[in-house]
């Protein structure tokens, strides 16, 4: 059986055992055999675990191997974390549109991209981040139509503030003014075949809306990305790419729509074609995207490319990774993955929005928490947690109130659990404490803490894994929690046995460390004090 099918889990039912591996089910239908028999076999073999009907394997850790692993955690400044293969990952996040202020649904792409951008790096991997700005196409040229309207010239004073007016007005007039519509479609294709003058505008409109990306980002402790690449940089690829599908008999001629067919008879779900060239001639968004994937193996040569988006462009990415395969743009072995998260809803359940149903900006979303937490290393940490803890595929409810809270499932409350230890470890002035030896367990609390953070490692991979950094928001609460009750339990600062003190402080040094590293990969930074 491959032993990715073998994973043994921290404990659904920690009453009654540590970890569990519910692998006999699966290595039932496999040999034919019963679960229980199987998982009676395993257990005869292993200390400290036991079969629970129908098949499970309970598994509990003994106190000295628990100890043994602490104190190894303790020694190594990565928490005796294994090294990863060395591999190429590409994270495609952020992704916002040139000539369109950031809204509340670009916080999830960006901040669970960032997230995971920091839990590779910790793993080793050698990770690329590239923001694919959307700053190509017939947005521009809607842009472009109302400021020549206006009377606008390259590098007249562009106001940071038409940017948030200008598009969302164009746009809608477009529906309904046809001729304004073909004015925009001409100058689209004009500034595509390189005019001039509309470059020199469009330049301008990127760089003011890039300026407004980066201003987010670092409200938001995004890191810089690796490459601010655009839509547009990946045109220099498109005659390219098409030449291959060419080359390769992959395009049907429909109308002068150019399609590519992806599907295959093993397919349960709709897989339409894929449009590469419109019959206008236009090319569209999977056309930039394929265009992209060469450049990126052409420079980059990933193994693993990861796409965070909402789950609206679900169906685009499998069409793209599919196809991109078809042409052997990618290599088969590229392991291509599109993350779809769900919507970011207001108190009332609905898609949040301004108070008069507006679009909610990103920026005005961060205002609001800054509102009631003045201290941008705590506002962000209140937006990030409240965002990291939910499962990326689901919507969730972006409660002001609930996320800046010092108590409860919070940004500030994980903060200040690491504030409160290095309080108690400068109180005790005990310097060399941290570097004692941590005792086995000497009560249930204590050995419950000790297990939460030996699973600090788990949550690091399986957040990989799943590319859901939630558990290791899990894992973080899990361990704040039982320091809380170990904490309260044990008279530690008043211990009058020294070993005993020692090791205590040892563990909350211990404690603190893994906290400040789990944060620190979820992109949030602990204050000296709060
Ligand atoms: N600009 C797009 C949007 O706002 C996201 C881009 C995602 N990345 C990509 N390679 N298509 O929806």
């Amino acid at each position: 059986m491959p032993p990715e099918q073998c994973n043994v889990t921290p404990s659904d039912r920690p009453d009654l055992c540590d970890f569990q591996c519910n692998a006999s089910f699966a290595a039932a239908k496999l040999y034919k055999r019963k679960p229980l028999d199987i998982a009676s076999e395993v257990a005869e073999r292993l200390e400290n675990c036991t079969v629970a009907a129908p098949g499970f394997l309970n598994i509990n850790v003994s106190n000295d191997l628990l100890t043994e692993r602490l104190n190894a955690m303790a020694q190594d400044r990565r928490l005796g974390f294994p090294s990863v293969e060395a591999k190429t990952i590409v994270l495609d996040y952020g992704g916002p549109n040139v000539a369109k202020a950031l809204h509340v649904g670009h916080l999830r792409s960006a901040v669970i991209g960032d997230a995971l951008y920091k839990i590779a790096g910790f793993l080793g991997y050698r990770v690329i981040s590239d923001i694919h700005l959307g700053d190509w196409g017939f947005p521009m040229g809607l842009v472009l139509a109302a400021l020549q309207e206006r009377g606008f010239k390259a590098g007249d004073e562009l106001a940071p503030q038409t940017l948030n007016t200008i598009y969302p007005e164009a746009a809608a007039r477009a529906k309904t003014d046809e001729v304004f519509q073909a004015e925009a479609k001409r100058i689209t294709v004009e500034l595509q075949q390189g005019n001039a003058e509309y470059f020199k505008i469009w330049k301008q409109i990127q760089s003011l809306s890039v300026a407004d990306a980066k201003a987010n980002y670092d409200a938001l402790n995004v890191r810089d990305f690796d490459y601010w690449y655009g839509e547009s940089d990946a045109q220099r690829y498109v005659p390219r790419t098409l030449e291959i599908f060419e080359r390769r008999g992959l395009i049907r001629d429909d109308n002068g729509t150019k399609l590519v067919d992806i599907k295959l008879d093993s397919d349960k779900e709709p897989m339409p074609p894929v449009i590469v060239v419109k019959a206008d001639g236009g090319e569209v968004y999977a056309t930039t995207d394929l265009a992209t994937i060469l450049q990126r193996v052409e420079d980059w040569k990933p193994d693993a490319c990861v796409y965070l988006t909402d789950n609206r462009q679900t169906l685009h990415f499998k069409q793209v990774f599919r196809a991109a395969k078809l042409a052997g743009i990618a290599p088969p072995d590229i392991d291509f993955t599109h993350i779809g998260f769900g919507t970011v809803n207001g108190a009332d359940g609905k898609p949040y929005k301004t108070r008069d149903g507006g679009v909610m900006s990103l920026s005005t979303l961060i205002a609001d928490v800054r509102a009631v937490l003045p201290d941008e290393r705590v506002a962000c940490a209140a937006i990030r947690i409240g965002e990291l803890q939910n499962q990326p595929l689901k919507d969730y409810r972006f409660d002001v109130e609930k996320f800046c809270a010092s108590e409860g499932k919070t940004g500030p409350y994980l903060q200040y659990t690491a504030v409160r230890i290095a309080s108690v470890l400068a109180k005790a002035d005990a310097p060399d404490a941290p570097n004692a030896t941590i005792n086995a367990p000497a009560s249930d609390v204590e050995r419950g803490l000790m297990l939460a953070l030996e699973r600090a490692g788990i949550s690091l991979l399986k957040a990989w894994a799943d590319k859901a950094p939630s558990a290791i928001c899990d894992c973080l609460f899990d361990i704040c929690a039982r320091f809380n009750s170990f904490y309260a339990a044990q008279h530690i600062l008043t211990c009058e046995d020294a070993t005993q003190k020692a090791s205590w402080l040892a563990l909350l040094q211990l404690t603190r460390e893994v906290i400040v590293t789990l944060l620190g990969v979820l992109g949030v930074d602990v204050p000296e004090n709060m």
